[in-house]
């Protein structure tokens, strides 16, 4: 018998569109994006690696469970939020913002 585990989860908005999902604070954003197939959804590698994922955490809290290249991500992007989708969990609400 399997025993499922419940995470929480929490919803997602892409600013200034009617893009809204869920997604399990233990799921990465992307995966959750393409499965809900909410817009369109840009993705490449899904490992942090190139860049076309990139997005702006206007508001809320993330974790960034994968490590992002700094070739994509440089410390000030950081700072004002702009993460890779595939490296980031929510815990949370999110609102995100197209870059
Ligand atoms: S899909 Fe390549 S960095 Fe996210």
């Amino acid at each position: 018998m399997t025993e499922s585990v419940r995470t929480f989860r929490h919803v997602v908005r892409v600013m200034d569109t009617d893009e809204e999902f869920t997604c399990g604070e233990d799921e990465f954003i992307l995966d959750a994006m393409i499965h809900a197939r909410t817009g369109p959804v840009r993705h490449g590698c899904c490992g942090g690696g190139c860049g076309i994922c990139r997005m702006k955490v206007e508001r809320g809290s993330i974790f960034a469970a994968k490590r992002m290249s700094r070739e994509h991500i440089s410390p000030t992007d950081l700072e004002d939020g702009i993460v890779l989708l595939c490296c980031v969990q929510p815990r949370g609400e999110v609102l995100l913002a197209r870059v």
